[in-house]
């Protein structure tokens, strides 16, 4: 194995082996590579090499965009700038950091990885995609990015962006997230993956899919690819990749309850699984089939604390997208109705809170909006 420096003044492993060295670099690499050399985007986790913030950001990078992350990623490196020091650190204050990326699982799973980092491999993370891909929150995807990038491992990573590029530029006509498509586009980010030079390749291709190959109003004027991109000469760029059509995703009406007493407010944690596991949340639930929103609140809070409320005056209505479906939130204020101390039937643990305390506790973005506006008129009434 020989090791040079790039352009970039990165490390690039060459293989030995005569069968790979043997093999020439398509056209479509060495544009893409070219284009790259002058077109990559300057990135924060492009100034470092170690692998630990390269797996910190292609765990962030899943499913959020460079732009959201480049702020959570540089914020995470502050707190936590080693592993080590990750993996000892609590799971509420590493969601608490995550707080606002969504996807919450991701967060769990990094801290889960850190301590099996330390406990398995005395603290170095593994290079290989096969061990990578053995760690929780690491799919084929980010196994490939962090080998490529971090340890210039041949290994081709493929993301939504990539598999739109692929599918333009080969015009692919199967059902992308089909078997058969899935089996294609793995096959041609191999096999046009060049020895050597897999963590600009992988990342020439994301750039562009990013920039330039974008999912609408592609800017094929300025691709690199263009004369040979065959959605382009063809003309059906904008209906590549082609996508199975979305099902339409449901949406529920939710009531949650703000329980006051004694100048504190009353939280419950999620359990640790699922969705938002482990975060913090006013307590309440889904509106049932003809179901007034004061009756449903008054129900969720009977099943999920065992408790009765008294339902008063509606504190805001809110929005939120979840991937698989969306909601409307009715806040309202309530009071507890009897001695009966409230709890926790559903939740890991409920906790009164004083509302200066609120934001001590990870939460998802609608109960996070409902604590900041209890704080402020909490802070306005002083
Ligand atoms: N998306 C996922 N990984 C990325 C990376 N390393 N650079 C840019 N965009 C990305």
């Amino acid at each position: 194995m020989i090791i040079r420096k790039n352009w970039r003044q990165q490390k690039v492993v060459f293989s030995s082996k005569p069968w790979q060295t043997h093999r020439m670099p398509s056209e479509f690499s060495q544009l893409l590579l070219q284009w790259y050399a002058h077109a990559a985007r300057a990135l924060p986790w492009r100034e470092r090499s170690d692998a630990y913030s390269i797996l910190v950001s292609e765990i962030m990078l899943q499913q959020t965009r460079v732009e959201t992350t480049i702020p959570y990623f540089q914020r995470w490196l502050e707190r936590f700038p080693t592993l080590a020091g990750l993996a000892a650190a609590p799971e509420q204050e590493v969601l608490r950091l995550w707080e606002g990326l969504g996807y919450y699982s991701r967060a769990r799973n990094l801290h889960r990885t850190a301590r099996q980092v330390v406990v398995e491999y005395n603290g170095v993370i593994p290079s290989s995609a096969a061990e990578l891909e053995r760690l929780p929150g690491v799919g084929r995807y980010t196994a490939a990015a962090v080998a490529s990038i971090a340890f210039g491992k041949d290994e081709a990573a493929l993301d939504g962006n990539i598999r739109r590029v692929l599918a333009r530029y080969f015009n692919i006509e199967l059902s992308v997230g089909s078997p058969q498509a899935e089996k294609v586009f793995w096959g041609l980010a191999r096999e046009h993956l060049p020895r050597g030079r897999a963590s600009d390749y992988n990342q020439a291709l994301m750039d562009l899919g990013a920039t330039v190959c974008t999912p609408c109003a592609p800017r094929c004027e300025a691709c690199p690819l263009e004369a040979l991109c065959q959605a382009r000469i063809l003309g059906v760029q904008e209906a590549r990749p082609v996508r199975r059509p979305r099902a339409t995703i449901p949406h529920y009406i939710v009531t949650a309850a703000v329980i006051r007493r004694s100048g504190r407010v009353l939280i419950a944690q999620r359990p640790s699984t699922g969705l938002l596991g482990g975060l913090w949340e006013f307590p309440g639930g889904k509106q049932e089939p003809g179901e007034s929103l004061v009756d449903c609140m008054t129900r969720e809070i009977r099943e999920e604390l065992g408790a009765a409320v008294h339902v008063g005056v509606a504190l805001g209505v809110y929005q939120h997208a979840y991937t698989h479906f969306r909601i409307t939130l009715h806040a309202f204020a309530c009071t507890l109705l009897e001695k009966q101390e409230p709890q926790a039937l559903h939740a890991s643990e409920i906790r009164w809170v004083a509302p200066e305390e609120l934001g001590d506790f990870p939460m998802g973005k609608v109960d996070r909006q409902i604590s900041r506006s209890l704080v402020n008129r909490t802070e306005a009434k002083k």
